[in-house]
């Protein structure tokens, strides 16, 4: 049964003693910030963390929701991230059908699938509380995360797990994308939809139009929902329909008060207002995924016309930082969810692994079935050619029979295996946008690393050498006789 909205997932979260509780007052400026760093830093990423009384609000904060592997599931409502991406394959590789009984045979899984299409209600429990004459979002516990967050003419206070929803102006199809909202003052703020990302486009398209550009932001829905703001989705699909085929049910939308725009319905908060593609402001710094602040820049300025909430509202919210944060295990679920799409156009990558330290795009890890010679250069090519994978900055590619989860052993194989003149490729291209390391923002360098066996064709002259391994008999004769030498089992 696919979660009603946030509260019931937490519900369930607690019930399995994976929430904490903190009942005394906290401030939104900081301490909770510090507070939620500090468990996500613990084993397994510390529990989910509800603050039922925030300094200067009547609203709670919640934070942690996702910020383990127990809770990433939990929130997909699967027992394991790879039972999503097996789904997937399942729908992706039917063979066309050629007869009547295998035609009727795809209908259920047709039929499945349009069951998951987002559903429009007209009644929503986002809609319990209408701010539209005097809409003040200083009424809710936005958060500040760290000391530096912000310009000195403003709080430095950030949504940081927001729904941003818009729509394209020629074909009306909508996207859903989370980017992070730098708070201004009671009724504006910032925009920061990356130049790559999906809004952006959006954007683009009504600039080029002369058109202002409806947009609303929910805060807090079912988890699923939430998750699928972050997911990499191609342009023409609906994040929506995608979070309904993760929650095996449909998503309710509500249209909004004052736009065309859908939100979800069972939205904790939804912030509606506009943009003039004209007006710009600087946005930021702020403490980010990569463990430093990400410069200011100049984005879009969204102005609030309404606030819709519910009566009892719950505030979600993120701390992004060093890692691990809740955001790696967020990515984490996109890697799994995601390696059958990428085996679309590359069936012969057998896994991926991005490691926590490398925030996303910093580094990837690739195993593949190697057939022919500058195979893995040419997964390295076509990996900063498919969508969000062009901001890696670190591909290394393995042969498959490596276990890119072991990274001990990656590593070893990597560092043993690679003449650098040889196997490494480096390209210049589009950086994500919080890269602060290249030289401009946006563009820089990234580096491939083929570490697979070379052949003669690909310039090596001497024999590939044999990996070490004890024969199978004495092997087996050891484990046989391992307490005869004194040691435990
Ligand atoms: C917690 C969190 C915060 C994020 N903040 C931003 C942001 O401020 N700007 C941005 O462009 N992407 C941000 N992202 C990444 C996007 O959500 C992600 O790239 C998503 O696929 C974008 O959706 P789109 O493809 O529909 O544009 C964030 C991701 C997470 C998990």
């Amino acid at each position: 049964m696919a979660y009603r909205d946030l509260r019931d997932y937490l519900k369930v979260v607690e019930s399995k003693g994976l929430l904490h509780r903190i009942r005394v007052e906290v401030d939104p400026v900081l301490e909770i910030s510090a507070v939620t760093n500090r468990v996500s830093k613990g084993p397994k990423g510390g529990k989910a963390l509800f603050f039922e009384k925030v300094k200067g609000s009547d609203y709670p904060v919640v934070t942690n929701i996702f910020g383990s592997f127990e809770r990433m599931c939990l929130a997909l409502e699967t027992g394991r991230l790879d039972d999503i991406a097996a789904r997937i394959t399942d729908l992706m590789t039917q063979a066309p059908p050629k007869t009547l009984l295998e035609k009727l045979s795809i209908l259920p899984k047709l039929l499945e699938f349009s069951s998951f299409l987002p559903k429009t209600v007209k009644d929503a429990p986002c809609q319990e509380i209408i701010e539209k004459d005097d809409p003040d979002l200083g009424r809710f516990p936005i958060l500040k995360c760290w000391p530096g967050d912000g310009q000195a003419t403003d709080e430095g206070r950030f949504i940081t797990l927001p729904m941003v929803f818009t729509r394209d102006p020629e074909t009306g199809s909508p996207n859903c994308g989370m980017y992070r909202v730098h708070v201004y003052d009671k009724n504006t703020t910032g925009m920061h939809w990356h130049i790559h990302k999906d809004g952006a486009r959006h954007f683009d398209r009504h600039k080029a139009l002369k058109q202002r550009m409806p947009v609303a932001i929910a805060v807090g829905s079912d988890p699923a929902v939430i998750y699928a703001a972050t997911a990499p989705m191609p342009e023409a699909i609906d994040e929506m329909l995608f979070a309904g085929f993760l929650r095996r049910a449909p998503v309710e939308m509500v249209k909004c008060i004052t736009s065309g725009i859908s939100v979800p319905a069972n939205s904790e908060l939804v912030i509606e207002g506009h943009i003039d593609p004209e007006e710009t402001r600087l946005e930021g710094p702020f403490g980010d995924h990569t463990g430093f602040y990400s410069h200011a820049g100049c984005y879009p300025v969204f102005h609030v016309t309404c606030i819709t909430h519910r009566k009892d509202l719950v505030y979600p919210a993120t701390i992004v930082g060093k890692p691990p944060m809740e955001d790696c295990y967020m990515a984490k679920a996109t890697e799994r969810i995601f390696l059958p799409l990428m085996r679309l156009d590359f069936p012969e990558i057998k896994d991926i692994n991005l490691p926590m330290e490398g925030v996303f795009h910093n580094c990837c890890l690739i195993s593949i079935k190697k057939s022919y010679p500058g195979h893995a250069k040419k997964i390295i090519h076509g990996l900063w050619g498919m969508g969000q994978m062009m901001f890696s900055k670190l591909l290394i590619v393995v042969d498959d029979d490596v276990d890119v989860q072991d990274i001990p052993y990656t590593a070893w194989r990597v560092l043993n295996n690679v003449d650098w003149k040889r196997d490494m490729v480096i390209a210049d291209g589009p950086l994500d946008d919080l890269d602060h390391a290249a030289n401009f923002p946006r563009y820089g360098s990234k580096m491939g690393i083929d570490a697979t066996r070379k052949s003669r064709e690909e310039g090596m002259t001497r024999e590939w050498p044999q990996e070490l391994s004890m024969s199978g008999d004495i092997a087996l004769l050891v484990k046989k006789r391992w307490k005869e030498y004194g040691f435990p089992d």
